[in-house]
């Protein structure tokens, strides 16, 4: 028996195993009909859109409808990339949902969407990374396949932000936004994929970003309510620097990991929740600003489906092609943060 390893074509692929790369065979987004401008809020809360604009880079965010939950755009999402990936629902063997805003506690938005999608030989899970867990999301998968479990995981970021924002907290109500982001990864023969990806956690800091009420430390009760303990709460400036820190140093190790330097990337795709947080990124990693993929201006922070929404319209744009470097770059609340490099 040869001990020799195959050749692979693809001589970066850190995770190549007998020439099996994770692909990324398919993207798909939604996001809510309505937008919500910086105007409409206005009327709100005391804020100006010449502030959120400046402070931020957000004009708008959509706002998912009353009867319209997380797991509807996630099967929505789902459907846009198995279509395009020429995947069908009986061939799906992995739903993994990330989100901070489940349909309820129990069951998993996964398993909602799972019948909603019908594809019902799938199990199915929800992990909750915050922001970030759309790239945990990548690496589970990635993980999945090239251990031969399953060769068809479809990964969803999906949020419906606007049903716990607390409407009369002008600090933070300003920021986030609805939508799904969704990705098939499936094992292909010496192809393009994902080429790495890195996470990382700091739980000393998870007062920074929190939604205090709804768990088992306090479950609702008329106190709760009253206390506006069911909304999301945020430390901006102090989450803002760490975001800043956390975003460079994962995206630093994850190239550092592929042998890659940041004028490789043909795109860089950062979580989008501050347009200042973007240029700071940016500005330390010495990337070019028309390197970086940006699209907040038009839906606030989504959370999970941040950058997912943004990997879906970079491709459908024509701003990646196949065989193009892109590095996929996040934080979120946890602490959690990740990179993916990815050679489309
Ligand atoms: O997705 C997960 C990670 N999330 C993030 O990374 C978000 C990180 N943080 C941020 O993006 C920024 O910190 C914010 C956009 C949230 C805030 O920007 P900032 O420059 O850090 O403002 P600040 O919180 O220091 O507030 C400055 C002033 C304050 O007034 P005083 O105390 O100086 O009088 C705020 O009360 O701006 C005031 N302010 C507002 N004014 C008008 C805060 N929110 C608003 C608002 N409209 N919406």
């Amino acid at each position: 028996m040869s001990t020799t390893r195959p050749k692979f074509k693809n001589p970066r692929a850190k995770h190549d195993f007998k020439g099996r790369t994770v692909s990324i065979t398919g993207v798909g987004a939604y996001v809510p009909a309505k937008a919500m401008t910086n105007f409409e809020l206005e009327k709100i809360v005391d804020t100006t859109d010449e502030w959120i604009t400046s402070r931020t880079g957000i004009k708008e965010r959509r706002i998912a409808a009353k009867d319209e939950f997380t797991s509807d755009m996630a099967a929505r999402a789902a459907q846009r990339a198995m279509k395009a990936a020429g995947v069908t629902a009986d061939q799906v063997d992995l739903i993994i949902v990330a989100t901070i805003t489940p349909d309820m506690v129990f069951p998993s938005t996964a398993c909602l969407v799972q019948q909603k999608i019908g594809a019902n030989r799938a199990a199915a899970f929800d992990l909750e990374a915050a922001c970030s867990g759309f790239i945990y999301g990548l690496e589970i998968a990635q993980q999945f396949i090239m251990s031969r479990t399953y060769d068809t995981v479809i990964v969803i970021g999906a949020e419906k932000l606007s049903s716990v924002v607390d409407w009369t907290d002008r600090n933070t109500c300003v920021l986030f936004g609805d939508g799904a982001g969704c990705a098939v990864l499936q094992s292909r023969s010496n192809s393009h994929g994902l080429l790495t990806a890195v996470m990382g956690a700091d739980g000393s800091k998870a007062e920074l970003l929190h939604m205090p009420g709804g768990g088992s430390r306090c479950p609702a009760t008329t106190q709760s309510v009253n206390a506006r303990l069911h909304f999301l709460r945020m430390e901006g400036k102090e989450t803002f620097k760490h975001a800043v820190q956390a975003m460079v140093s994962a995206a630093t190790e994850a190239l550092r990991r592929c042998d890659l330097k940041v004028s490789d990337m043909k795109c860089i795709i950062p979580h989008q929740a501050n347009r200042r947080i973007i240029d700071a990124v940016g500005d330390r990693l010495n990337a070019r600003p028309d390197q970086l993929f940006i699209n907040l201006d038009r839906y606030g922070n989504t959370s999970a489906a941040s950058v997912a929404i943004a990997l879906d319209e970079a491709v459908s744009s024509g701003r990646i092609h196949r065989g193009d470097l892109v590095l996929l770059v996040v934080f979120g609340a946890g602490l959690t943060w990740g990179a993916a490099v990815i050679e489309w």
